[in-house]
């Protein structure tokens, strides 16, 4: 069969063309002459939304039924890479049930700042964390044969002004942090499809940077598929082109074709640009062809069940005193169920991802069904969800039924008004008719279990102290409610973590005076210290840190074997769950940077493993560090390197909770920063290929000051190109000039 990759030299200049953007809202242009299709493209990344008539890109029009999974901030908080690979591989039975043949997810922008509306599409605060559950979710939507869209590239990192604004970051920043996540699911996933996003960076779209969509993401990672713009992205239609942005969405009308077309007229576009393009959208017709088009039946039921699954691990347990949980069935008294999202569940986010959801687990319903028998369960909804100010008959009723319970289950959490795509939160706390309800019920009964629903990350101060249990159920998917019955009830323990820091309170957080940027422009300062990277660099406290999580069993850690070779380091440990119920542990390996000659965070997450263990039961934990671990990004050379010296490894059970540390040597790279004439005396003196000359020429007084250990650190900073006009200085411009020719 030809390959429609094939068809190019078919192709008039017109089709080619118009394989570069939409035919509508979510499919690419046929051209039926030549049997070349149209594929689709359809969100989202927990859920598929499907419009097959008319539509829109924020959610706002209806779409069909479909599973409703846990939005990435619970997929996250599972640390678990199987699961999401499985929940991602069931999302996919979806997509190809429904025709779609690209997936716009998963979305792995960094959780920067707390405050960004879009914060539960998104992963995490780190990039590692994010990279290796994203290439599982990549990895299971591929394989059943349907694409994915990794968005939004780059530094997409706030709603406000986010189709307009610059970000203004270094380059060691954007790879660290902003890039990291990205790199790895490219290079280790292959998804078939970037989505750049609608933000500048440095004052250029990403639609149209060259050096992000072909220096970084081709030549770089190697990346072999489609740039698609997000929604309305594309700025320049002819400069996207020739920045490697091949498909542009949705439909615009015309105005890329026109613009492609005029451009490729007046000789500013290449012929030879347009047909790379047009060559990398035949490919991915061919990717979707390729792939298995039998029909699919989807059993909703199971789907419902691993959207259940992903949700129980999805959930953290940030507090228990005293053991409060679980609330085992048999346990006498009433239970006095407080808040209105008990019974009206917040489970998922709004905007692009929005999922016409199935059906819809109530936390109310799940609990009632499994107390009802044995115990009595009262439901006081205490708050209106669409209502800041506090409604004193609704405090009253709850206060009377907490008054005579022996457990009050108090669900509070964010209203779908703080927090969606397109605008950022105001602040960081709950509503205040939350709070007074909280103050009220505790002064009553102080046995009170908090469940939290919320896609951004809120401030539990000053009210947390008060409460002895808190379960963050973030937005858990269609299932939520009742994974979260089965995890406040023990049928399972909590094994969620953290994926981003809850700092004690919202102006202790990095971006505090850096957002949302001002006149047009976000700069990045805090540089790499995002999440607990600042909060630990800084020693601040925090409420709860990165990483941590609860169970309702305890983890023992044996000791630490650590093997060293010169490409990878092996840390081995044992871990034994030392409490009588089963449950799963999540191994942190965090990297500390002992002495750095440029500014480190106080350590990162390089790798992790989530085990699951019967009581009693023990098992061999390997995590492996490559070179990269060790690395951080050298402008100037352009490339990764390790400064050679000490590490210090440290494994935990959260970033705060480090059981076993180890300090090891690594060999460093040789750094060769291109020498330039204004490059320091020292290096030049130092240079292994040059130096010697060097030294011959600068003889006198500058060259025993040069040479003198005591002197050198005074004088070896200073420019040659200051030095050589200092008087005395024996070396001429003309010299160093010829120097520096040899090195080209
Ligand atoms: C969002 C994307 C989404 C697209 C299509 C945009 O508003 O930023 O994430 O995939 O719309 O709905």
């Amino acid at each position: 069969m030809t390959r429609h990759s094939d068809k190019l030299g078919l192709l008039t200049v017109e089709e080619k063309v118009s394989l570069l953007g939409g035919s509508d809202l979510w499919h690419t242009q046929a051209i039926e002459r030549l049997g070349i299709p149209s594929i689709m493209l359809s969100d989202g990344p927990h859920g598929m939304r499907v419009q097959y008539a008319e539509g829109d890109h924020l959610g706002a029009e209806g779409s069909e039924p479909a599973t409703c999974f846990p939005p990435a901030v619970a997929l996250a908080s599972s640390w678990n890479v199987e699961l999401v690979a499985r929940t991602a591989a069931a999302l996919a039975d979806e997509a190809r049930a429904s025709g779609v043949d690209v997936l716009l997810g998963p979305g792995i922008n960094m959780k920067r700042t707390p405050l960004c509306g879009r914060n539960f599409e998104y992963y995490s605060e780190d990039p590692v964390l994010t990279g290796m559950l994203a290439a599982a979710f990549v990895g299971g939507v591929q394989s059943k044969g349907v694409g994915t869209a990794l968005k939004h590239f780059a530094a997409n990192n706030q709603e406000t002004e986010r189709m307009s604004i610059s970000v203004r970051a270094d380059e060691r920043t954007l790879r660290e942090i902003y890039l990291a996540a990205f790199e790895t699911v490219v290079v280790e996933a292959k998804p078939w499809t970037v989505m750049c996003s609608y933000n500048r960076i440095n004052g250029r779209f990403a639609s149209e940077d060259p050096w992000l969509l072909t220096q970084v993401l081709r030549d770089d990672w190697g990346f072999d598929g489609v740039v698609v713009s997000d929604w309305g992205a594309v700025n320049r239609r002819d400069l996207a082109v020739s920045a490697g942005l091949e498909l542009e969405m949705p439909s615009s009308s015309g105005a890329g074709t026109a613009v492609i077309l005029a451009a490729i007229a007046d000789g500013t576009l290449t012929m030879e640009e347009v047909d790379r393009a047009a060559v990398r959208m035949l490919e991915l017709i061919d990717r979707v062809g390729d792939a298995d088009h039998l029909p699919v039946v989807i059993d909703y039921n199971a789907q419902h069940a691993i959207a259940y699954e992903a949700a129980l691990e999805g959930a953290v347990l940030l507090k228990n005193d005293g053991g409060l949980l679980p609330m085992i069935d048999g346990d006498p008294g009433r239970v006095a169920i407080i808040g209105e999202f008990a019974r009206t569940p917040r489970y998922q986010g709004a905007g692009s991802s929005q999922v016409n959801s199935i059906r819809v687990d109530a936390a109310l319903d799940s609990l009632r069904a499994r107390l009802g028998g044995t115990r009595e369960v009262t439901f006081s909804p205490g708050y209106e969800i669409d209502r800041d100010d506090v409604d004193p008959v609704l405090v009253a009723d709850a206060v009377a039924a907490a008054d005579v319970a022996e457990h009050v289950l108090l669900f509070l959490g964010l209203p779908p008004r703080y927090e969606s795509e397109s605008f950022d939160r105001a602040h960081m706390s709950l509503p205040p008719s939350q709070i007074a309800l909280i103050d009220a019920v505790v002064a009553v009964n102080p046995r009170v279990v908090v469940v939290l629903s919320n896609g951004g990350v809120v401030q539990l101060e000053p009210w947390s102290h008060r409460v002895p249990a808190i379960l963050e159920g973030w937005l858990l998917g269609e299932a939520g409610g009742a994974a979260i019955s089965s995890l406040l009830l023990g049928d399972v323990s909590p094994s969620g973590r953290l994926a981003e820091t809850i700092p004690l309170r919202y102006e202790h957080n990095p971006t505090v005076g850096n957002f949302p940027g001002e006149l047009g422009v976000v700069t990045y300062g805090e540089r790499m210290l995002v999440g607990y990277r600042w909060y630990d660099t800084h020693r601040l406290d925090v409420s709860y840190p990165f990483g941590h999580g609860l169970s309702y069993t305890t983890f023992d850690y044996g000791s630490l074997v650590v093997t060293s070779t010169a490409e990878d380091v092996r840390v081995d440990v044992t871990i034994t769950n030392s409490g009588s119920v089963a449950g799963s542990e999540v191994v942190q390996l965090y990297v500390a940077d002992i002495a750095a000659s440029v500014l480190r965070p106080e350590q990162e997450l390089k790798a992790f493993a989530k085990v699951h263990l019967q009581p009693g039961e023990s098992c061999a934990v390997r995590l492996t560090l490559t070179r990269r671990a060790f690395a951080f990004w050298h402008p100037a050379a352009s490339r990764w390197v390790v400064e050679g010296g000490t590490f210090e490894l440290r494994l935990g059970s959260s970033s705060r909770d480090i059981r076993l540390r180890s300090r090891i040597e690594r060999v460093g790279d040789a750094i060769h920063v291109p020498l330039t004439i204004d490059s320091p005396a020292g290096d030049w003196w130092d240079h292994p290929v040059v130096g010697h000359r060097v030294r011959e020429r600068i003889t006198g007084r500058y060259g025993r000051l040069l040479a003198d250990p005591r002197e050198s650190p005074l004088f070896s900073p200073i420019p040659l190109s200051r030095m050589i006009r200092f008087p005395g200085f024996t070396m001429t411009e003309a010299e160093a000039t010829e120097l520096l020719a040899t090195l080209t």
